[in-house]
């Protein structure tokens, strides 16, 4: 077992709580012990991801036909590619993660098409990712994009500036792009749990940062907020689809003014 496979690692513990299979033990037992301590995280996971498909939905029926992904995680029922293709069957979306075995497993499984690209890339450098040449062939900047940072915020400390990144990411793409985020807060939540749970992640791949609903906020400075704003995400725009009603997260979309 290689030293990666040993280390607990977030994109796989929420592959694990999604019900997926691409995962290892020591992920396995991670997630198991914070499910101990909040046994709705399974339903969370899945509250965000029905979040994360009422919002591409949204974003393609505002006209959106790019889609920039960072944080995207392991493959799983609903990708965006597919969300968006039933509407705009010629979008294009470019998946971003950070971590070798999330984009192993994505560039396996997503489709080759030449409009659904994966790479690897850091949120931390946006300078980076936005230079990146395949992106740069995939996404046209001078058109409206979505980015979608779902989940992936509350594993950038402020240490490395994520209010930094996400403004460069924002001044890259020209009005009317938008921006998505979930986030998790412990808003509500009693302490001794709360930190018991964080205390396993910072075991892991990426230790959690959770937020607060105006430290969440100002990361949609310079976009217009659409209805109901930033909310938890289960409550953002629930279309009749089942949905988990527990959620750990706020949630938000913005158009950029
Ligand atoms: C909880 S998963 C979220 C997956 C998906 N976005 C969703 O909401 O369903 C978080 C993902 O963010 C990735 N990640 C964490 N820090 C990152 C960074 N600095 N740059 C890019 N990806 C990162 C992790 O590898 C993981 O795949």
């Amino acid at each position: 077992m290689t030293e990666a496979e040993n280390r607990p690692n977030v994109a796989r513990m929420y592959d694990y709580y999604l019900g997926g299979c691409h995962n290892f033990a020591a992920d396995r037992a991670a997630a198991e012990e914070v499910l101990r301590i909040f046994p709705d995280t399974g339903v969370a996971a899945q509250s965000n991801r029905a979040f994360l498909r009422r919002v591409v939905r949204w974003a393609a029926e505002q006209g959106i036909r790019q889609f920039l992904d960072i944080g995207a995680g392991l493959p799983t029922q609903g990708n965006v590619h597919e969300v968006v293709r039933a509407i705009r069957p010629d979008a294009r979306v470019v998946y971003v993660d950070h971590d070798e075995v999330a984009v192993a497993y994505a560039r396996r499984l997503l489709p080759t098409d030449g409009r659904t690209v994966v790479l690897r890339g850091d949120l931390r450098r946006p300078g980076e990712l936005l230079a990146d040449p395949t992106l740069r062939a995939t996404i046209d900047l001078s058109e409206p994009v979505a980015v979608l940072l779902l989940a992936v915020l509350h594993f950038v400390p402020d240490a490395d500036d994520p209010y930094a990144a996400v403004a460069t990411l924002r001044d890259a793409t020209v009005p009317g792009s938008v921006l998505a985020l979930s986030h998790l807060t412990l808003d509500g939540l009693p302490t001794l749990p709360t930190e018991q749970g964080t205390a396993i992640y910072r075991r892991s791949s990426s230790p959690l940062v959770p937020r607060t609903r105006d430290e969440v906020a100002r990361f949609l400075d310079g976009y217009e907020l659409v209805d109901p704003g930033l909310v938890k995400v289960a409550d953002w725009r629930p279309d009749g689809e089942p949905q988990a009603a527990v959620s750990h997260g706020y949630g938000g979309v913005g158009v950029r003014r």
